[in-house]
């Protein structure tokens, strides 16, 4: 059988079985930027390759994805991070105009071209680590233009890098100072205005909300959540982060790809969840930077059998973070996931929570060749060191 590359004498994690997935004497063949096999070399195919790469029993995983960042934003909150080493809350920054409008100041005076430029090093620093899939999301400009300038800067990384880039309109982030005691006449812009004009230009994969007391109600969600489906996009949301709305349910209603943070998610939430098929994607970086102390209800999730993606978050606010092996490792320290729950998470899990699970997110024949090919002796490795980055190659589609 004809293919493009066959990567021999590796070890692999094909995360393709519900667990990792692990073939001790494995190969990979693609074609076209596609996989055609992943398995035991035993079983597989007479491969005629126009290129053989031998990988000395290295471990191959598929690419890594970062399904959750707000990569896209000028300047950055280190102030704000010295003013809570000095007692001050996250909130109380947020209620006196720094926090999110901040960045959205910065933002706003950002040219596209600033943003992609300024975006450049972190997302450099996610793909030296493997990650293949990027989300990226709008929601520091929170006016039409800046929003739309924002995905544009976004949609621009894919053709800068050789990464995938899903994006998000988050339009409904934070009240922009111009709607200051008036959220409701801000939705309607975003369900009038924003987001049809983005929807029309092609701009966002899907549609994302911040949905919290510091944030918008379930009920302006639920606006949101209307809007997107009119314009035919699936629906994610920042939810239950610092307390519980109820906002994980109200997406699972939507058919939600995934509810994001998830710190005060209750027994309601986690029951919706389940029955939807959302994706619950944890983000330890946050957690850890804000000092959270609530954990996610892990077990709950793990027995209603909720599939958990782990993610960045990476923003300037509340988890300065670009490296997705720290994730894991967090994932494993603060929130007890297992190495193969870490590892599902920033691939199948990951894929899923982008609606993109039948293209990436694990080794197995028809998917994209995604790959990340590890200087390491067990996969365990990759979740217990902080700090070394033990990556030998990057491969995406198949290059
Ligand atoms: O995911 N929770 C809301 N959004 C971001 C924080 C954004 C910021 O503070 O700039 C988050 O944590
Ligand atoms: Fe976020």
């Amino acid at each position: 059988m004809r293919c493009d590359t066959l990567w021999k004498d590796a070890r692999l994690a094909t995360m393709a079985d519900g667990g990792m997935g692990v073939v001790e004497q494995g190969v990979v063949a693609a074609r076209d930027g596609a996989i055609i096999y992943a398995g035991p070399a035993n079983d597989a195919p007479a491969f005629d390759a126009a290129e053989s790469i031998g990988c000395d029993g290295r471990w191959i995983t598929p690419g890594l994805i970062d399904c959750h960042t707000h990569l896209i934003h000028a300047g950055n909150r280190a102030q704000e991070f010295e003013m809570r080493l000095d007692g001050a809350s996250y909130e109380d920054i947020a209620r006196a105009g720094g926090g999110i409008v901040s960045t959205m100041r910065a933002t706003r005076g950002a040219s596209e071209d600033e943003l992609v430029a300024t975006a450049l090093p972190r997302l450099d620093a996610l793909l030296a680590e493997g990650v293949t899939t990027v989300e990226v999301k709008s929601g520091y400009g929170l006016d039409t233009a800046s929003e739309i300038r924002m995905l544009r800067a976004a949609r621009r990384l894919g053709a800068e890098r050789r990464v995938r880039i899903a994006t998000t309109f988050l339009g409904a982030h934070a009240l922009p100072p111009e709607y200051a005691g008036d959220p409701d006449a801000y939705i309607a812009t975003i369900v009038d205005t924003m987001l049809p004009e983005i929807a029309r230009l092609g701009l966002a994969d899907a549609v994302d909300a911040f949905c919290e007391g510091i944030g918008f109600t379930a009920e302006q969600t639920a606006h949101v959540f209307e809007a997107a489906k009119q314009a035919g996009l699936p629906v994610k949301l920042h939810a239950e982060q610092l307390s519980n709305q109820h906002g994980a349910a109200l997406a699972a209603q939507y058919g939600a790809l995934s509810a994001d943070h998830l710190e005060y998610l209750g027994d309601d939430g986690v029951a919706a969840m389940a029955k939807a098929g959302t994706v619950a994607t944890l983000l330890p970086g946050a957690y850890y930077f804000m000092r959270e102390t609530k954990l996610p209800p892990v077990d709950a999730l793990r027995a209603a059998g909720v599939p958990i993606a782990l993610a960045t978050d990476c923003n300037p606010g509340t988890s300065p973070l670009t490296s997705l092996l720290l994730v894991m490792n967090m994932g494993a320290t603060l929130f007890r996931l297992t190495v193969a729950e870490c590892l599902a998470g920033v691939t199948r899990n990951a894929a899923g929570a982008l609606g993109l699970a039948d293209r990436i997110g694990t080794l197995e024949a028809g998917k994209r060749c995604d790959l990340a090919i590890w200087d390491v002796e067990r996969p365990a490795e990759l979740v217990y060191r902080m700090g070394l980055n033990p990556l030998h190659a990057r491969i995406w589609s198949g290059r």
